[in-house]
């Protein structure tokens, strides 16, 4: 099959590689019918998140038909079409259990395990297509899929809804959903987001659905901006304004009462800390870098809540301890618990009260899949979701 593989820093190239099989009872095969690019997949192509391999099959983003399915799934059935979670998550660990898929004890195996052991406490569980610190399983910007757990994740798509509609119940959706959730949104506060990429846009959408009366969004793209306030939020271009003073004279001086970071470990700006973080990651001192966080730190009101789903991966410095202590704020954070929510999430999508399909900026071959990388890393402007088509799960032209 055709596929999106991973060979180095800046460099993915679509080559011929083996058809998935079922290697597990309850695994099954997925002919991809769309698959994205995702911010997370901005951090293999730079290679800021470790232990990616030459060949590695990318994408954690992805939707399909179901071809093939393992003698012990009695869920699934061939010829149903599926939108498949990032996370592997097995159903049945203390932590599925508690819903808390993406800490899930059994999808990474334990041979695999070492470095998240090392560097987080306790060994992570795996994702598609996102490098052997999470199981190293080949990703979805593929023609074929091979799905482990698949009694557990994937998410039944009815007939008559586009592949646009329900995509990104995969992750960005539920990721937006989670952050605004983590936030503890109470009757008329004011919830500010950093990043208006994927995330942060849901989250804005899940942050008034929520019950968020005012949601301020902090990005420097034109067209990212407006499609913020295309949703209700007022904007803020943190080129243009000093970030933590713009909030507290928009909130009379008190702060936003519940901030989010989706902008993760790759911030951008010209502050003096975030160019001493390049300085650091360059030189293999520090490997994050997170000047958003610090800001969302500082900006948050006293006794208020941050939620972080921007993804960090290691170490950084001059994090903002004393004032997350003395404020007394409360954290919340984590990969996203997709398969917790993704029913919730559908039912929405049917009713009308949500819809994704603004997003997509740009629809592509997957043979062009390298393309839309590049530009979706420089123009991100223009690029705000590229969508990609394998050509043998193609049942649309593009458009
Ligand atoms: N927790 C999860 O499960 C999960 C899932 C998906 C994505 N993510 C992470 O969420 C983050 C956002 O993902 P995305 O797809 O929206 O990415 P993206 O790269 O498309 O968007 C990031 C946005 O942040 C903006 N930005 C950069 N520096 C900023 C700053 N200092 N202040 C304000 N805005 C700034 C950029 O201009 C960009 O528009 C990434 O770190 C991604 O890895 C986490
Ligand atoms: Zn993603
Ligand atoms: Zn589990």
């Amino acid at each position: 099959m055709r596929a999106l593989t991973w060979q180095g820093k800046h460099d993915v190239r679509v080559e011929t590689v083996p058809d998935p099989q079922i290697v597990n009872p309850r695994d099954a095969i997925i002919r991809i019918t769309s698959t994205a690019i995702c911010g997370s997949d901005l951090h293999l192509y730079d290679h800021v998140i470790p232990r990616m391999k030459s060949g590695d099959v990318l994408g954690h983003e992805f939707m399909g038909e179901v071809v093939e399915v393992g003698a012990g799934n009695a869920k699934l059935k061939v010829g149903q079409r599926v939108v498949v979670p990032f996370t592997i998550s097995c159903g049945d660990c203390f932590f599925c259990q508690k819903q808390q898929y993406s800490c899930c004890d059994n999808s990474n195996p334990a041979d695999k395990q070492d470095v998240s052991e090392v560097g987080f406490g306790y060994p992570m569980a795996a994702a598609f297509g996102y490098s052997h610190l999470t199981g190293g399983y080949a990703g979805g910007q593929a023609e074929f899929a091979r799905v482990p757990y698949s009694d557990v994740g994937p998410v039944v798509i009815p007939d008559g809804i586009d592949d646009d509609k329900v995509l990104f119940l995969s992750d960005i959706l539920p990721t937006g959903w989670m952050a605004a959730e983590n936030c503890d949104i109470e009757p008329g506060d004011v919830v500010a987001v950093w990043g208006c990429g994927p995330v942060g846009l849901f989250a804005i959408q899940s942050a008034f659905l929520l019950g968020a009366h005012r949601v301020i969004a902090i990005d420097h793209y034109p067209r990212r901006l407006a499609l913020a306030k295309q949703l209700g939020a007022e904007i803020l271009d943190f080129e243009a304004v000093n970030v933590r003073e713009a909030l507290a004279e928009m909130t009379g001086g008190i702060g936003p009462d519940a901030c989010i970071d989706a902008v993760g470990l790759e911030s951008h700006g010209m502050s003096p800390d975030n160019i001493l973080d390049h300085i650091k990651t360059a030189t293999f001192m520090a490997t994050d870098r997170l000047h958003a966080l610090r800001q969302v730190i500082l900006a948050t009101r006293k006794g208020g809540r941050v939620s972080i789903p921007g993804v960090y991966g290691g170490v950084a410095d001059k994090f903002p301890i004393g004032a997350l202590m003395e404020k007394g704020l409360t954290l919340k954070s984590g990969q996203t618990h997709v398969q917790k929510y993704t029913a919730q999430l559908l039912q929405m999508i049917l009713d009308g009260k949500i819809d994704t399909t603004f997003l997509i900026s740009h629809r592509l071959d997957l043979e062009d899949a390298a393309e839309g990388y590049r530009n979706f890393k420089e123009k991100q402007n223009e690029f705000t979701k590229v969508v990609l088509k394998p050509r043998s799960g193609r049942r649309d032209s593009l458009h």
